[in-house]
């Protein structure tokens, strides 16, 4: 629980609450990682949704947690396909920071729609722990996997045309100390080159969709936005960059009262924008009523798990697909993508209810959020510490055993049992 963390941590009462916007964060004990986490939603989905291993094509994993600077995670989740004699399937792993997912799902929809494609399924996985060194960065971190199949006849389509990207040279968050698996962050710049790359994409994104379309774009235009969550009050700053976008845009949706409150902000310049904190409340408060439609449904995950780096973005998708499918028909999704260093990526989805056991409904039921939040176990802010003080000395290292305790673990989850001499990794299934 964020609340205890405070606590813990000492910082003001509601900081990481209210002022970065979270309530709980997860964390992988000392038996999970970037690997067994991802052979254990590959397995899942295979099995959740019937699908047999041989009809894989292709498997791109988005990480950034390094595990081994050669071997892909890719590799690791090939064991579950050569037991059923799969061993013909392209891709391995992308990474740049938060953004490996996105490029793993773009070369998937990209394969399908290519001249290359088998007529079998592609699949993308993201998986991803984040842990900072202690001090502010720590509560923004997270740990998650995300398993998504791609193919054709899908209730999840992209609008391929309408995408848009701005990719730049940035220090802003990353990993030089290969000894650790902490990054070097400057947050107050990863912030700001996050709302600078959204902006840029935003105005590429309508730009490309005024030229196809023949009509401008404006946030009207899309039933949901879903944001790469790094922590929930990030989230909250995009979508009213977007409203200030539209009123900078002089788009028809924005109402006068928005307008007047925006007026004193229009002459700012680009990077004063970016400074000013009373451009930032004026624009949260009009873009308020909107940011409860618009966006609050895929706030759940983020806000519950923390920064997942590459599943944040398909967490939120998730979010929205299971608070909302019942009337997600015909919708338009607009997802925005950003990996620190820095790359991002506006692109945008349609949505139909879709065929069993492909349907929107059916996505729902199996993705089962409630039942599999209220599952989870609580764990104090020391215990957490002390976790994150073992793996710093885990990182790296070979001979050990893990304590092999899955008390903790739903059946079906993999987890680490030990790591040999050679550095070689070993995992069992609970
Ligand atoms: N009650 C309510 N709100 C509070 C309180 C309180 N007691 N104390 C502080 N706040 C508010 C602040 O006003 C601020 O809100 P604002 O931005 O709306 O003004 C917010 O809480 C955070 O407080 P700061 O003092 O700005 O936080 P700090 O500088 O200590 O750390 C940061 C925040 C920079 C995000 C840090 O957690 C970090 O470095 N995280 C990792 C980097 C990151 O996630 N970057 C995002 C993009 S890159 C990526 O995805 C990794």
């Amino acid at each position: 629980m964020q609340e205890a963390l405070e606590a813990h941590d000492g910082a003001s009462k509601g900081k990481y609450t209210i002022g970065l916007g979270q309530d709980c964060m997860a964390f992988c004990s000392e038996v999970e990682d970037v690997i067994s986490m991802s052979l254990t939603v590959v397995n899942s989905l295979l099995k959740k949704y019937k699908v047999d291993p041989k009809l894989i094509g292709r498997l791109e994993v988005g990480s950034e947690t390094v595990i081994d600077k050669s071997k892909s995670i890719k590799t690791w989740l090939m064991q579950i396909f050569e037991k059923s004699g799969n061993t013909d399937i392209e891709g391995v792993d992308s990474s740049n920071a938060c953004y490996g997912g996105t490029a793993a799902l773009l070369n998937c929809v990209n394969w399908v729609e290519s001249n290359s494609w088998d007529g079998r399924y592609g699949l993308v996985v993201c998986t991803d722990s984040a842990v900072y060194a202690e001090g502010p960065a720590r509560p923004t971190g997270g740990a998650a996997a995300i398993a998504m199949l791609i193919g054709p006849n899908a209730p999840i389509s992209f609008e391929s045309k309408y995408r848009a990207s701005h990719m730049a040279h940035v220090y802003d968050f990353y990993k030089p100390d290969l000894a650790s698996e902490y990054p070097v962050v400057d947050g107050k710049l990863s912030q700001t080159c996050y709302l600078m790359a959204l902006d840029s994409c935003y105005r590429q994104f309508c730009k490309k969709y005024e030229k196809i379309a023949g009509k401008p774009f404006s946030i009207s235009d899309a039933e949901y936005f879903v944001f790469h969550s790094p922590y929930n009050k990030l989230v909250q700053k995009s979508f009213a960059r977007l409203y200030y976008n539209d009123f900078m845009r002089n788009c028809s949706s924005i109402d006068d009262d928005a307008k007047e409150k925006l007026q004193p902000f229009s002459n700012l310049t680009g990077e004063e924008s970016y400074q000013s904190r009373d451009l930032e409340k004026a624009s949260q408060q009009v873009a308020k009523h909107l940011y409860d439609i618009k966006v609050q449904p895929s706030t759940l995950l983020p806000k519950q798990i923390g920064n997942m780096y590459t599943a944040s973005l398909y967490a939120a998708l998730a979010s929205v697909l299971y608070s909302k499918n019942e009337s997600l028909d015909g919708q338009r999704i607009v997802m925005f993508s950003y990996g620190s260093g820095l790359t991002s990526t506006m692109f945008s989805m349609r949505l139909n209810n879709g065929q069993h056991p492909f349907s929107l409904s059916n996505i729902a039921s199996v993705l089962d959020v409630t039942e599999k939040l209220q599952s989870r176990h609580e764990t104090l802010p020391e215990k957490f510490v002390d976790t994150l003080k073992l793996m710093e000395h885990r990182y790296g290292a070979k001979d050990f055993e893990t304590n092999r305790d899955t008390s903790l673990l739903p059946p079906g989850t993999f987890y680490l049992t030990h790591v040999d001499s050679m550095y070689r990794r070993f995992y069992d299934q609970k």
